[in-house]
């Protein structure tokens, strides 16, 4: 099946935004001061797309390439990490009676207590990572669920940060039940990127982390040609990345935010069965895509409360349009400018590609020669064994 689309009526009366108890500015500033004050921190590129915008027929197609984010490769290493963080502040801050810091976490004596602590999550492979890393950081213990088809290469980068990993024989959903399981058992903390009833502060802190992203970006837009975005196409999994995009732009320019499309593999469409039923849905297929963190098969609720009003329209592509936005990328003329995009990184390149290409579409979303899209590049080459099969040669940089 080619490209399906839906509008969501809720969004196009948009408000001013009230969901402050999900994601906020004020919280997006707390998470940025902390993960700036990161030594490796440093802010990802927003890259102009010149090429994509001329064959869209639109002003300016803007791209926050996350390949080089904290050397682990995707944006996600914003979230799982800056939850773990929260999670140990909170712990520890309990245990000893007042507020501790950061530094004393890595470095003091309370690191003693991080070490007595398990993190513990599933993962298609991005996630994961983000949490593995923090827990070295901090020195906590980590245990990692993947499912049956996350690829060996990355199952190593987890292994790589010291992590015990465990393989579930079943797809995402049933390896996230088996690590929430698992933390009820044996007093593990789960550090989740989905939200369940009853399960909402971490899902929200690894959200928020996510959202220093669009700090950057408006930082990055400001006083640029087309720096005001009429448009994102953004891709969803669970719904945590779109959410969060969604409502710090919501926040920021209330009504008059960009029109938000989000786009889903085709099999993997929970987010558009949701928006066609107007509230949580499972996805209408198998989950088999090549879009690996976008292989989600159940909404994560909080996210869906931000996008069931923030967004406006919601898609599904096939693999093919990804794939061959991933080869666009990686040959944009000269070598310098070749961007590595992972195959979870262009979905929103590929359904701005179909839609903008056909005049009904582009007329429904209001796409013209004044536009300015913002495209989410989530990864790099995550898997580069995989990114040199889709794309023919190895990433380079
Ligand atoms: C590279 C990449 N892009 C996008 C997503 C989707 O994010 P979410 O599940 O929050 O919708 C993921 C999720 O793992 C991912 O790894």
């Amino acid at each position: 099946m080619n490209l399906r689309m839906i509008e969501n009526r809720l969004a196009s009366a948009l408000g001013p935004y009230r969901l402050h108890e999900v994601l906020s500015h004020a919280a997006a500033r707390t998470a940025y001061d902390m993960i700036s004050a990161c030594p490796r921190y440093a802010p990802t590129p927003l890259r102009l797309l010149e090429r994509a915008a001329v064959e869209a027929g639109v002003g300016a197609v803007w791209y926050k390439d996350e390949s080089g984010r904290f050397g682990i490769g995707s944006f996600k290493a914003l979230g799982g990490a800056y939850a773990v963080a929260r999670l140990l502040q909170r712990l520890v801050s309990g245990e000893v009676g007042r507020e501790v810091t950061i530094t004393e976490l890595v470095r003091g004596t309370l690191r003693e207590r991080a070490q007595r602590i398990t993190v513990t999550c599933a993962t298609d492979g991005n996630h994961g990572r983000s949490v593995a890393a923090a827990a070295e950081v901090f020195g906590c213990r980590c245990t990692i669920f993947l499912h049956r088809d996350v690829s060996d290469g990355r199952e190593a980068a987890i292994r790589a940060f010291g992590a015990e990993i465990v393989r579930v024989q079943g797809n995402y959903d049933d390896s996230v039940r088996a690590a929430s399981l698992a933390a009820e058992e044996n007093g593990w903390q789960l550090v989740s990127d989905t939200s369940w009833p009853g399960y909402e502060a971490v899902p929200r802190d690894v959200m928020q982390g996510y959202t220093v992203m669009l700090i950057e970006i408006l930082e990055q837009l400001a006083g640029a040609e087309a720096g005001r975005l009429t448009h994102v196409f953004v891709q969803g999994g669970v719904g945590g990345l779109a959410a969060a995009v969604t409502a710090h732009l919501w926040e920021e320019a209330g009504g008059r935010s960009p029109v938000v499309t989000v786009v889903e593999p085709e099999r993997a469409d929970c987010l558009f069965q949701s928006a066609l039923a107007g509230r949580p849905r499972p996805a209408s297929g198998d989950l088999s895509t090549i879009m690996a963190g976008l292989s989600c098969g159940e909404v994560s609720t909080e996210a869906w409360r931000i996008l069931s009003e923030g967004a406006r329209f919601f898609a599904t592509i096939e693999d093919a349009p990804a794939i061959e936005a991933m080869r666009l990328l990686a040959h944009r003329g000269a070598a310098a400018e070749s961007i590595v995009a992972g195959e979870s990184a262009t979905a929103g390149l590929a359904a701005l590609r179909e839609i903008s290409a056909r005049p009904d579409l582009r007329r429904r979303l209001g796409l013209d020669a004044h536009s300015s899209v913002l495209l989410i590049g989530s990864e790099g080459a995550t898997d580069p064994a995989l990114y040199r099969e889709l794309v023919g040669e190895p990433a380079l940089g």
